[in-house]
Parts: structure tokens; sequence; C-alpha cells
């Protein structure tokens, strides 16, 4: 009799034979997944009960493939990732000129929370900030706090394929700690810059950041947004074609809180992080990425997730600004057709 544990190493050699990339990316796993730097997020104290050995690996493909290593069904908080795609929302909603007029989109530099705006404008900086997400989820459209959170909860069901819950302990957590963020809105109300809702605005805020995703999910939002807007599995289209490129683009330019330059630099792939130990990472009209591994660095990006994303856009040339013929091409390894028996 053959033990389960032999079948499931023969399936995975399988996979990897029919699929190089397959091979590649377990290869990606075994390299990292002993890495034991950084920290698991602890300033929200339900963050701080998530597994720092769970790590996930996913790729899915405009044409709706999808490679997956790892653990990539166990769930954990969107965080910070849900403010590229609320952002996506409220540009449907009001239109681009109205939501610049309320948030810009430059770089800050600072930590996520900082509480600071533009000294000019008073805008917010950037929709990837704490204060710039504040002021984007105040704009979603909707009779009360029902009828605004379901349209956040709708939208990430396009982009995911799936229906998507709230981990409702993180919210509490969220909310009972959450007075910098108080304070944060309190500062852009007295400047115009949301309405004055702010304990509903706050609530809509806490309960985004607290969406329950998978890297699957990650992968898939990423790939959706690769796509221009449409869900490769499902076909549905998830966001305005129109807005899809300002997302991207500030994910570029701010996905990364203050490591956005140099992630820009090393890896060039837009992308956003969160403190549940998510990345998604966005390779326009080719692949999405989720990544998914709890311990942050001190910019609170994902360890592990940064080192498998450095070594996807240096092992296949995924860098936007690369204009050289990459060793590796993407397509060839996912499909298994060699150009030159390169692997
Ligand atoms: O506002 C907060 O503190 C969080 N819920 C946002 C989390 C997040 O991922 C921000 N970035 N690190």
């Amino acid at each position: 009799m053959v033990e389960t544990s032999n079948l499931e190493s023969l399936a995975s050699s399988i996979q990897a034979v029919a699929s190089p990339f397959r091979g590649y990316l377990q290869d990606l796993y075994e390299q990292y997944k002993g890495v034991m730097d950084g920290a698991v997020a602890d300033y929200i104290p339900e963050l701080a009960i998530a597994k720092p050995e769970s790590f996930g690996i996913c790729v899915a493909t405009v044409d709706g493939q999808v490679f997956e290593v790892g653990d990539c069904t166990s769930l954990f908080t969107i965080q910070s990732i849900s403010k590229a795609f609320v952002y996506g929302l409220a540009l449907e909603d009001h239109g681009r000129e109205y939501v610049n007029s309320k948030v810009s989109v430059e770089p800050t530099g600072e930590a996520f929370n900082a509480i600071v705006l533009d000294e000019k404008t008073n805008r917010p900086y950037n929709p990837m900030v704490n204060a710039g997400a504040i002021a984007t989820t105040d704009m979603i459209k909707g009779k009360g706090s029902t009828e605004r959170l379901k349209r956040i909860l709708d939208m990430f069901k396009r982009y995911t394929g799936r229906e998507l819950d709230i981990n409702v302990p993180v919210f509490l957590s969220e909310r009972a700690t959450g007075n910098r963020n108080r304070a944060i809105a309190y500062l852009m109300l007295n400047f115009d810059m949301i309405t004055n809702r702010i304990d509903e605005t706050l609530d809509l805020y806490f309960q985004q950041c607290s969406i329950l995703v998978n890297s699957r999910d990650l992968a898939m939002m990423a790939a959706t947004l690769a796509n221009n807007g449409v869900n490769p599995i499902t076909q549905e289209r998830a966001i305005d074609g129109r807005y899809v490129q300002d997302v991207i683009s500030v994910m570029l330019t701010c996905g990364m809180y203050d490591y956005s330059g140099e992630w820009t630099y090393r890896v060039g792939i837009p992308a956003k992080s969160g403190v549940g130990g998510g990345i998604t990472a966005v390779v326009p009209g080719r692949i999405g990425i989720g990544t998914f591994s709890p311990p942050l660095d001190e910019k609170g990006n994902s360890v592990r997730g940064i080192k498998v994303c450095e070594d996807l856009a240096k092992d296949f040339g995924l860098h936007l600004f690369n204009g050289a013929k990459p060793d590796r091409d993407l397509e060839e390894w996912m499909n298994g057709r060699p150009a030159d028996g390169a692997w």
C-alpha cells in the first residue's frame, strides 16, 4: 500500500513536470519557509494570534490559470490591502476629479499611520496611508452603514469570485484601539476633507480592514487588475476599466508604505501589503501574485512575501521597467514549453 505522504509527493512531482513553474514555486517556498525574521503585528491585540509559520504563495494568470504552494487557503485579515480596492470603488462612485480634490497621490515617506496632511491643500497624501484611506472610505456611497458595507463586500466578491466575511473580533479590536485613526479623521473633518459621520466611516474602515481573505484571493484580486478589471475566472467586471490604471499607479508609488521607493527600485511590480501578512502584486496584462506570511519587517511589510516577490521579479524579468529579454520566460515556464531547454 502506498502511504498518503508518498502519494502527495508523487502528485506534486507530476505537477512540477507538467509545469516547471510549479516546481519553481515549490523551491521558492522551501527556500524561505525557514526564514524567521520579522514579527507578527501586535498593535491590534487580535492580530497577535497569527501563526508566524503560515506561508502561502499563489500566482494567477490573466487567462485563468492558478499556481499555488503552501498555505493558500488559510484566512487572514486583508488590512491595508483593502485600501487600493476601496480607492477604485471611490473613483467609480465620484470620478477622478472629485476624489483627487480630497485625496492626493503623492508618496509620503512616512509611516502608514502618520498624522499628517499636505500643508498647502490639507489633503491626505495618498489613499494608501490611513488618512487617505479613511477619506476614501468616507466617499463610498450608500444609504447607511449596512448598504455601504455591502457595496464594499460585493466589490471584493467580484475581485475574488467568492463571498467574503469579516473577522468580527479583529474589527472590534481595531475599533477599541483605533484612537489614532480617530484623531486623523477629526483632523480631516476640521479641514473639510471628510463628511461629519466619523463613527460610521471609521467603523466601515475598520470592517474593510477586517475582511478575511487567503493568498489565492489576493492573487485573483491582483490578476483581475492585471486583466484590466475583469476577473479571469468568472469573467465578471470588478472595476470600471477607466480606473484600473489609477489604482495600479498608486500601488506602485505608495503601496508598500515608506518602503515604496526601494520596492519600486528593487522589485518594480505594483503591490499593496497589509499588517495581516498579505501582499498582492500586479504584473499588468500577465499575472497577479498573492502571498501570505504574518511576520513583518519594521516598516510593516511581510518579510517572506518581499523575498518571494523579489525573486519572481528577478528570475522572470518582471520589473516593469526591465526592457531586456529575461533569462526565463514566465509564460513558457508556466505552460511547460521550453524554448531552448532552459530548465
Ligand atoms: O488602520 C489600521 O491600523 C489598520 N487596520 C490598517 C492596517 C494596515 O495594514 C496598515 N498598514 N500597515
